[in-house]
């Protein structure tokens, strides 16, 4: 194991909740999760803990984020490339800013697979998303088949790169390693492997963005991460946070990867 390089940026553990709870179960979700972790005594400021709920649950998200002072941060699962106008169903990136959202996940593989979205898609909207003071959560990552076709890297540096090609080196932004076929199966790739992508990403930043903005960064790892291993992906240099789909419906399995800290002895 390579000692932690990454003291500069505080870990960041993301609930990508999908197509789950309705807003009247997500104000008891996030009302449930912000008192069990501060029964936990949780420093939110060691490790930050953002959820990203349906479009439709966000404005009671931040009804109650807002009256009760939770120190939990909060985004969507996607937003449109266009500020407004005749764009049936899509929803504004000034839209997701007046509800107060920090974050936006752009690029799911999901998205990608299921609706189509390519890397010029991607790119615009990140550029949607800083434009209107929202940090893109960019999700990058290899299917099974490009796995094998281009090995490990190839594919999400070459979707990073597209992604960031209207971005400059002043913008906040998160990166997400998502390898597909880590996707809700149960499988999550080795530590090893996050770590082997997660720091060719951060070349891919260095050499757009500059060594500063690479160095401050934040890169995620998601695929079937649980509370049992959590660890071993937080203990790689280049690996600052996890983007959590199924263990983020549980509030003790979300609670035990936010409070990795306690069992990971780092
Ligand atoms: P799972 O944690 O269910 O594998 O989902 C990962 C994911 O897609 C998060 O965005």
């Amino acid at each position: 194991m390579v000692a932690n390089d990454n003291a500069r940026r505080t870990p960041l553990i993301a609930g990508n909740w999908k197509m789950n709870l309705d807003h009247l179960q997500a104000i008891a979700f996030v009302q449930k999760l912000a008192w069990n972790l501060k029964d936990a005594k949780h420093d939110f400021s060691s490790v930050e803990v953002a959820v990203f709920p349906p479009f439709t649950d966000l404005r009671s998200v931040q009804t109650l984020v807002s009256a009760d002072k939770l120190p939990l941060a909060y985004g969507a699962q996607d937003v449109s490339a266009q500020d407004s106008g005749a764009y049936t169903g899509e929803i504004s990136g000034a839209f997701l800013s007046q509800l107060e959202c920090q974050y936006v996940l752009i690029g799911h593989s999901e998205r990608r697979t299921l609706h189509g979205e390519d890397d010029e898609q991607v790119a615009a909207k990140v550029k949607a998303a800083i434009k209107h003071n929202l940090v893109p959560i960019i999700c990058v990552g290899e299917t099974a088949a490009d796995l094998e076709l281009h090995g490990p890297s190839a594919v999400p540096v070459a979707q990073l790169k597209t992604a960031l090609s209207g971005v400059s080196n002043a913008a906040d932004i998160v990166v997400a390693y998502e390898p597909v076929w880590a996707i809700g199966s149960g499988q999550a790739a080795t530590p090893e492997q996050a770590e082997q992508v997660a720091a060719q990403l951060r070349n891919v930043l260095k050499e757009t963005l500059g060594e500063d903005v690479a160095a401050k960064t934040r890169i995620l790892y998601g695929g079937s991460v649980k509370g049992v291993n959590i660890a071993g992906f937080m203990r790689e240099p280049n690996v600052d946070g996890a983007l959590v789909g199924g263990a983020s419906l549980d509030i003790d399995e979300f609670s035990s990867i936010v409070r990795f800290q306690k069992h990971v002895g780092l």
